[in-house]
C-alpha cells in the first residue's frame, strides 16, 4: 500500500514535470529566436555558453558518471555503434562531439581486431575527435597518451563547433556523433555540416538517446531519470543541475522518424535506424551519395 501510493504521487510529479516540458517545446516552436535548454526555455545566442558551463563542470568526472548513471552500458552501447560502423584499412574518420575520445578509442581498437591490409601489411585508419570543449577534449588527450595512441599519427584533437566546422568539403569517409547531437543548438546545421565534410559514399552515424517504445518501460525510465540520475550527480560529482540538464535534454530529442526525417532532409540516402534497448538509445545511419 505504502510503496504504491509512494509510486503514485512519484508519477503525478513527473507527469506535471513532462507537461512542464510540453509547455516550453510550444514557447519554442513559436519563437523563432528561442530554443530549449533541458526544460527550459532560452535565447538561441545562451544555448551554447549553457551548455559549454554543464560540459565544463561535468569534464573530471564525465568517464565515471557515465558509468555510474548507465551501469556500464553506455560501453556496450558505444561497442555496437563502431561494430555497426565497422571501419575498415583506410577508413578517415571524424568523431565529432567526441568529449573525451570513447568512440575514437574504439574505432582504434576496432582497426587493431582486423588483420593487416594484404598489400601494405598494416592496419591503418585515422580519427580527428573533435569537439567544442577544449576541457573535455584535453582528458581524452591524457586518456589517449596512456592508451599509446600518438597524437597526429593516427589521433587528432580539433576544437570546434559542430556547426560550423573549420573543415574542407569532402575530407572524411566517415563522420559519427555519439550523445552529442541533441547539445547542439540547430541540429539541421550539424547535419548540414556532416554532410559537406563527408565524402561522396561517406557515412554518417549517430548514437543518441531516443524515445523508448514501450509504456511501461517508459514509466521505470522515467522514474530512474528523474528521481534517482540528479540525486547520483549530487552524490557522486557534486553537482545536481548539469545532471537534470541531461535528463531533461533526452527528452526534448526528436523521436527516431522525426530525426530520421532531419537526416534525408540534409540530402543523405539509405537512412536507418536501429532501437537499442527499446529505444533508450538509437543508431541512426546514412549515406553520401
Ligand atoms: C555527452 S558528451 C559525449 C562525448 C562522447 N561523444 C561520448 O560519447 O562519450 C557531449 C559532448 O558534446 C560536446 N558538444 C556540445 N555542443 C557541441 C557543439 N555545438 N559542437 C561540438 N561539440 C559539442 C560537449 O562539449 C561534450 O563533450
Amino acid at each position: 500500500m505504502f510503496i504504491q501510493k509512494v509510486l503514485r504521487v512519484n508519477s503525478k510529479r513527473i507527469n506535471k514535470y513532462l507537461c512542464r516540458c510540453k509547455s516550453s517545446l510550444s514557447n519554442y516552436d513559436s519563437n523563432e529566436n528561442k530554443t530549449h535548454f533541458g526544460f527550459q526555455t532560452v535565447d538561441e545566442r545562451e544555448k551554447s555558453s549553457k551548455v559549454h558551463a554543464v560540459f565544463e563542470s561535468v569534464a573530471k568526472n564525465y568517464d565515471v558518471m557515465n558509468d555510474a548513471m548507465s551501469f556500464g552500458v553506455h560501453r556496450l552501447w558505444k561497442d555496437i555503434f563502431m561494430a555497426r560502423l565497422s571501419p575498415t584499412h583506410g577508413t578517415h574518420l571524424l568523431d565529432v562531439a567526441g568529449g573525451t575520445g570513447d568512440i575514437a578509442f574504439r574505432f582504434l581498437k576496432y582497426l587493431n581486431t582486423l588483420s593487416p591490409n594484404p598489400s601494405t601489411k598494416e592496419i591503418k585508419g585515422k580519427v580527428t575527435v573533435s569537439d567544442i570543449n577544449q576541457h573535455m577534449l584535453d582528458i581524452g588527450k591524457k586518456r589517449a597518451e596512456k592508451l599509446g595512441y600518438r597524437t597526429g599519427e593516427n589521433i587528432d584533437w580539433l576544437l570546434a563547433d559542430a556547426e560550423q566546422l573549420p573543415i574542407e568539403n569532402d575530407t572524411y569517409s566517415a563522420y559519427t556523433i555519439a550523445f552529442g547531437i541533441r547539445n547542439v543548438t540547430h541540429i539541421d546545421k550539424v547535419l548540414d555540416e556532416a554532410y559537406r565534410v563527408l565524402k561522396p559514399g561517406g557515412r554518417f552515424m549517430c548514437l543518441e538517446f531516443s524515445h523508448v517504445n514501450n509504456d511501461f518501460l517508459q514509466w521505470v525510465y522515467d522514474q530512474y531519470s528523474f528521481q534517482l540520475i540528479p540525486v547520483m550527480g549530487q552524490v557522486i560529482a557534486g553537482e545536481w543541475k548539469p545532471y537534470q540538464y541531461l535528463v531533461e535534454s533526452i527528452r526534448q530529442f526528436p523521436n527516431q522518424e522525426h530525426f530520421k526525417a532531419m537526416i534525408q532532409s540534409a540530402g543523405f540516402s539509405q537512412v536507418t535506424y536501429e532501437n537499442i534497448t527499446f529505444g533508450v538509445v538509437a543508431i541512426h545511419s546514412g549515406f553520401k551519395l
